[in-house]
This record gives C-alpha cells, structure tokens and sequence, in this order.
C-alpha cells in the first residue's frame, strides 16, 4: 500500500511539474516569439482567435468528460485475481446512438462559427476609406503598392491604425504565401490569378510579417514588417515618400530627417564631380549611378520599378535585405559589398564596391 501511494506521489509531483512549466512558457510567449497568432491585434486575427478559442474549450470539455469516464472506469472496474469472467456483450443500439449524435452535435457546434469566419474572411472589403494595397511577391522581397496614393515601398508596410486594408496579391516569380500572424492568416499568392486579404490594426506598432511557403534558398529570410501607426503619423509617413519625387539632392524632401548642410554639400560635390574623378572619392550619387544600382532600385516612391526593391525612405527603414539585417550602417555597407555572402542567391550581384565606396553609398542612402 505504501508503495503504491508513493507512486502516486511521485506521478502528482511530476504532472504539477509540467503544468508548472506548460504555463511558464505559454506566458513567456508574448516576449520571445512576437510572430504568435496568440496575441492578436487585428479585427481578422481576432475573429481567428475567437474561433480557436470556442474549438479549445469544445475539445477541453470533450477531452475532460472522455479522460474522466475512462480513468473512472479503469479504476472502477479493475480485475481483481479472483474476479469471474466478465459477461460478454455485443453490440448496444442505445449507446452507439448516444455516441454518435453527441460528437455530431460538438462538430456542428463548431462548423457553424468556423464557416461562418470562412466566409467573413474571404469578404473584399468596399468603400472609399478601405485603403488598398497591391502585395507583388519577388525571390526574395515583397513590393508594395498603394494605387490610391501612387506610391510604392519594399518590405516594410506602413497602414492607419482603425482602417481597413484590403490587399490584391500576386507573385513575379514562385509560388508565396503572406502571413502577418498577429493582424490576419495567411495566404498563398500565384502568379496567374491574384488572391485577396484584408485587416485592419486595432493598435499602432511594429508587426512582424513573414513568407510562409517555401520558394527557394533565401525563403526564411523573405519577412517584412507591417508598421501600424496613427493616422496622422500615416499621412506624415506618405507626405515623405512622396517628397521622394523630388530630386534626392533637394532637402526640402524631409526636412527632419535630411541634414541640409550634408544635402547642400552633396550637391555641389555632384555637380564638381567629373568623369575623371577617383572612384574612391566620389559621392554616393554618383557611384548609384556608376556601379548600376540605379538599374533595378528607384529612389522615387512614385516610380515603381519591380526589378529590385524601391529604396525610398530606405533611410529610415527598420531593416534591410528583407527584414534579415538591422538597417545600421555597418549592416547597409556589407549588404552593399557582399549581397552574395549575406543572403545568397538573390538577383543582386557582387559588384566589387570598395570599403570606401560603400561608406559613400551608405551616406548616400541615409539621405533617402
Ligand atoms: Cu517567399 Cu517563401
């Protein structure tokens, strides 16, 4: 007896262990992992996790109910060395009605909830303050365009919060898929027909997105981030870019953030500069120019250009190489030097830039 009590003991000890440390790291995930679709923080996402929600408890009543007619009986109805046969039964019409219609009546429980979300998710949201957004998926970046303003970004999506965001999906190249878990599901995009999604950001905030269909080597590294913020923040943030239709060289694009001494100086430098000039020596603007970079990357939010990612207001992004690196200096230089080391196999070539030369374009781009 005193053997099977501390038996008992230990299995207690154990199972109060692990509920221990199953709550310990359910909490803990707000911190450490800001891409859980447990902390929703969009009206879609929310409906998502509403719907998970009703499941959970179903499955927890169903599982408490189960789990405990089963350890009853087990103990209830245990052998004992000198127990008879058991009567033999077969079959019992009344019990087999009884366990068929109540996993019938949880089911539809939770159909009816799930397919009514199916259908509300799938809803293109109308109206003249839904502000759209077209998603083009590159290998390995995503491009943004929003045909209301005429602009275009890469990797990093600023919306309003309190207003709904409709995107028209698809891809230039493989098959992706767009996922921002804590503002909607996600949702695979094509390259002959294109697919719908839409949320709207109930807080302002840094939300990490991320490509969640594997489409080659850099797949991992194909994130963005979706940057929710006030209205009034939003209408600064498209005041910017599109300020960017100005020539770089002009200051007034952005006065807070431009140094206008550095612009004004940067100016003159361009215009000094001559074809005979060292390399080495010479401004960001011009080696934009000279190493190619101005082939596949616009500077000017107004202009799409698809090939690379648009860098306008690059300056300020809160990452580079697809949301791979922090957007420090030092990240932006080796990004620029060694594109073929950082993120193997995306269309931007090694282009033999020099420390120097890369120092220029850095400076160069911060101004952007
Ligand atoms: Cu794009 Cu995975």
């Amino acid at each position: 007896m005193d053997h099977r009590f501390n038996r008992w003991r230990s299995f207690a000890g154990a199972l109060l262990l692990l509920t221990f440390f199953v709550v310990a790291v359910g909490c803990a995930q707000a911190v450490q992992y800001p891409q859980s679709t447990l902390h929703p923080k969009g009206d879609f996402a929310l409906m998502v996790d509403k719907l998970f929600h009703t499941t959970l408890v179903w499955a927890t009543i169903v599982f408490v109910l189960v789990e405990g007619a089963l350890l009853f009986v087990i103990f209830k109805f245990r052998g004992k060395p000198d127990d008879p046969e058991p009567k033999q039964v077969h079959g019992n019409t009344m019990v087999e009605v009884i366990w068929t219609a109540i996993p019938a009546l949880v089911l539809a429980m939770i159909a009816v909830p799930t397919v009514r979300t199916i259908f509300r998710t799938y809803e293109i949201p109308k109206g003249a303050d839904v502000l759209q957004v077209e998603v083009i998926g590159h290998q390995w970046w995503w491009e943004f365009r929003y045909p209301q303003l005429g602009l275009t970004t890469a990797n990093e999506l600023h919306v309003p919060v309190g207003r709904t965001v409709a995107l028209k999906m698809v891809t230039q190249d493989v098959l992706h898929s767009f996922w921002i878990p804590q503002l909607a599901a996600k949702r695979d995009i094509f390259s002959n027909r294109s697919t719908t999604l839409w949320f709207k950001a109930e807080e302002a905030g840094d939300y990490p997105g991320q490509c969640a269909e594997f489409c080659g080597i850099q797949h991992g590294r194909m994130a963005f981030q979706v940057i929710a913020q006030s209205p009034d923040e939003f209408d600064v943030y498209v005041g910017r870019m599109k300020a960017t239709a100005v020539k770089p060289a002009a200051p007034a694009a952005d006065s807070t953030a431009k140094p206008t001494a550095a612009a004004s100086a940067l100016t003159t430098t361009t215009l000094a500069a001559t074809a005979t000039a060292d390399v080495d020596t010479m401004p960001g603007s011009q080696l934009f120019m000279m190493k190619g970079c101005i082939g596949c990357h616009s500077l000017n939010a107004t202009v799409p250009m698809g090939i690379g990612p648009n860098l306008a207001g690059i300056g300020r992004r809160l990452y580079i190489a697809a949301g791979w690196l922090e957007n420090t200096d030092a990240n932006l230089a080796k990004w620029i030097q060694h594109p073929q080391t950082v993120k193997h196999g995306v269309l931007m070539p090694d282009l033999g830039v020099t420390d120097a030369e890369a120092q220029s374009l850095v400076a160069y781009l911060r101004q952007h």
